[in-house]
């Protein structure tokens, strides 16, 4: 290896050293005056155990401009490689005055599959509209977003074991998940997925389950998110929950058990899910029959696989009472146009 490798090499191992010390320290600010009387009391709130709180190295950005700034300071850090880090930033038109990205928020840490923190997801605490609801860690040399499912360390070994994958919308949902003794959930941060969080899922299995919120942009996300995962060979389900729930506010309103059998029982096929979404308006109307039966085609285009191509085919017709032979032909059009 080059000297600039190693150069590299070591900028990194200073990034993990320092993110791993501010992991530390939001964890530690729990304990304090404030860090009890705000932070823990949030999560105590929404039902996050002492456990679970450990288990995810949840923590508190104390009020003020640069506590983390000064403590890292003191413990050996560099101002660079915290900028580096993306836990510092520099003030605008000013950028000799530093100050810590996180304060008065409490904190999700982000880790790599080995269990390293590499970045946050920090939420604010009051209703401020003003203020964006997260804020989270930038890009960074250890932090590349598009490559990272949240919750994927503390899921990889029960994703494997269930050989499915529960994929949800936020951090507070894979939190509570496991609050309700299911672990194998990973969570996309409300971004849309990638081809390498698709491949990320496919070393631990073969199936998704999508969880997304029950609200319209969660119903979006999850068609689009369903299509992606068609396309990477997953095999894909997904489970609506009510209006206006989505999977953490939803555990909490039923109860453990009652939740694991919703997912149990409401896990449907995406092609029955896509249908379900609109068969009420389909049904008498027939331009937008047309259009579901073309939306539910676009989505069995993007199987890979012929033979299971083949089964989804078979079950749409079923489901759309229509003849198997009409959906074939619509579907030649587009694979034999992409070829
Ligand atoms: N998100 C974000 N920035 C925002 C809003 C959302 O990064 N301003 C990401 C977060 O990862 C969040 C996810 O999108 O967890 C889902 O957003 P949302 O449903 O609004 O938040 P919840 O996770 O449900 O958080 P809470 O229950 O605390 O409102
Ligand atoms: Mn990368
Ligand atoms: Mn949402
Ligand atoms: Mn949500
Ligand atoms: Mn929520």
């Amino acid at each position: 290896s080059t000297p600039e490798d190693i150069q590299a090499y070591n900028e990194r191992e200073s990034l993990y050293i320092a993110l791993n010390f501010a992991k530390d320290f939001f964890v530690k600010n729990l304990e304090t005056e404030e860090g009890r009387a705000i932070g823990l009391s949030y999560f105590k709130e929404r039902g996050f155990s002492q456990a679970i709180i450990e288990k995810f190295d949840l923590g508190y950005t104390l009020e003020g401009w640069d506590h983390l700034l000064k403590a890292a300071k003191a413990a050996g850090h560099s101002e660079e490689i915290l900028l580096k880090a993306g836990l510092i930033l520099q003030k605008e038109g000013d950028p000799s005055r530093l100050y810590d990205r996180f304060r008065g928020r409490v904190t999700f840490t982000i880790h790599n599959l080995g269990g390293k923190p590499i970045g946050f997801g920090a939420r604010i605490l009051t209703q401020d509209k003003k203020q964006p609801k997260y804020i989270n860690s930038p890009e960074t040399e250890v932090y590349h977003k598009s490559d990272v499912l949240y919750g994927m360390f503390q899921a990889k070994k029960s994703i494997r074991e269930k050989d499915n994958c529960y994929l949800v919308e936020g951090y507070t949902d894979v939190v509570s998940l496991h609050l309700s003794g299911i672990e194998n959930v990973v969570a996309s941060s409300g971004t849309s997925l990638t081809e390498n969080q698709i491949k990320l899922i496919k070393r631990f299995t073969d199936n998704v389950t999508v969880l997304f919120d029950g609200d319209a942009a969660g119903i979006k996300a999850s068609l689009r998110g369903i299509d992606l995962l068609l396309e990477g060979g997953l095999n894909v389900k997904a489970v609506v929950f009510p209006d206006g729930d989505d999977p953490d506010s939803y555990s909490r309103k039923v109860g453990s058990e009652e939740f694991n059998t919703y997912l149990t029982s409401h896990a449907q096929d995406f092609i029955a899910f896509k249908i379900g979404l609109h068969a009420e308006e389909a049904t008498n109307d027939p331009v937008k029959r047309a259009d579901l039966i073309k939306q539910v085609v676009l989505s069995l285009s993007k199987i890979p696989d012929p033979i299971i191509r083949t089964v989804y085919v078979r079950q749409s017709a079923n489901l759309l009472e229509i003849d198997e032979e009409i959906i074939q032909v619509e579907l030649n059009k587009i694979i034999l146009k992409v070829q």
